[in-house]
């Protein structure tokens, strides 16, 4: 059988189970590609979710270890598999696999073909990997359950982070007028990233400086979330994507609460990628590591002060 390098968790835990070592080589099944991975990035939390583990989101299923995390890439499509019409070996490719499957943290992975879209021509697939998982949720988060509209009042908390650094650029992309949360040293980067109003959570209250806001975003949960619903207008929505906003602070507000699981979704990616061409969304990068340091890279995003995401290069 044909091996290939793979970081894997062989136990469920943390960083400290990966390893980096040979494992197969996948082979596509039916109406999937085998994509030679160039970079995968990494997302906080992941290694917590029920769905890294098993074959069911909320943990029911199958365990599935050793498992491979990290599930956006960016890669070149190697080969097949039985049923596929719309790929070419050759073809430069990117997208989220679904997490109920081994992810991109190997030189090869077997991905589902309707889930994959064109890599944009204008990024390297260091930049590329940084975008699926982190702009899906945006996108999702914003349009399809915040239904957003142009000049809407939107906050997000934790826009300096890897999600919300999409989530501020994409909400600004669509017109929206964007107050952010994030530590005082990444107030100019918030702003950078288009947000109009940026609020240091450790020094400032949110609530003193945004109000009547149509959609907050929160990326933080706990307190932050609680405390959201004082400025959300009646009619208004909270999008938790950490945690789940409480549904009887949601009805004593008149508001609308959503928690949602990011979901690979090609029509969605093709529109982030219109956006990145026509230069209204960057993926913010905050470290390149090779493959073969997956684990200081997931410490990294336990312990280290980041801004945007952390890509592994898997190959040239
Ligand atoms: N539901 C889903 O489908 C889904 C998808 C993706 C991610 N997630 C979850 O969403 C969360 C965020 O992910 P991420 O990758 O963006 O994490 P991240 O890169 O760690 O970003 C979090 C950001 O929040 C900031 N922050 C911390 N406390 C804050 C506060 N009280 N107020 C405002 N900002 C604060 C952090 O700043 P400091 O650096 O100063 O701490 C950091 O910039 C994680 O829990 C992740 O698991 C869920």
């Amino acid at each position: 059988m044909r091996e290939m390098n793979a970081v894997r968790a062989h136990r469920r835990g943390g960083p400290e189970q990966l390893v980096h070592e040979k494992a197969p080589c996948p082979r596509p099944g039916p109406g999937e590609v085998l994509v030679a991975v160039r970079a995968a990035s990494i997302t906080a939390g992941e290694l917590g979710w029920d769905a890294t583990w098993t074959d069911s989101l909320d943990g029911s299923g199958r365990d599935r270890t050793p498992i491979i995390p990290s599930h956006e890439f960016s890669g070149v499509v190697a080969a097949l598999g039985d049923d596929v019409t719309d790929w070419q070996a050759g073809d430069e490719v990117y997208g989220l696999i679904p997490f109920t499957m081994d992810g991109a943290a190997a030189e090869y992975a077997a991905v589902p073909a309707d889930v994959v879209a064109a890599k944009p021509e204008s990024l390297t697939h260091d930049q590329a990997a940084a975008v699926p998982l982190a702009a899906l949720t945006a996108w999702q988060a914003l349009v399809d359950h915040g239904h957003l509209r142009r000049g809407r009042r939107v906050l997000v908390h934790g826009g300096a982070g890897g999600v919300g650094s999409f989530v501020v650029q994409i909400a600004a992309a669509l017109g929206a007028e964007v107050a952010a949360t994030a530590a005082g040293r990444d107030l100019d980067f918030v702003r950078s990233l288009g947000a109009d109003i940026a609020v240091d959570y450790a020094h400032d209250r949110f609530e003193d400086r945004v109000h009547d806001v149509d959609l907050v975003v929160d990326l933080v949960g706990g307190p932050t979330l609680d405390r959201s619903w004082q400025v959300v207008r009646p009619g208004g929505t909270v999008v938790g994507i950490a945690a789940p906003p409480d549904a009887e602070e949601a009805a004593r507000h008149g508001a609308r609460g959503v928690f949602f699981v990011v979901r690979p979704d090609r029509a969605g990616l093709r529109s982030i990628t219109d956006l990145v061409e026509h230069g209204r969304l960057a993926p913010p990068i905050d470290r390149l590591l090779p493959l073969s340091q997956a684990r200081a890279a997931y410490e990294a995003l336990e312990r280290e002060h980041r801004r945007g995401k952390i890509v592994l290069q898997v190959s040239d």
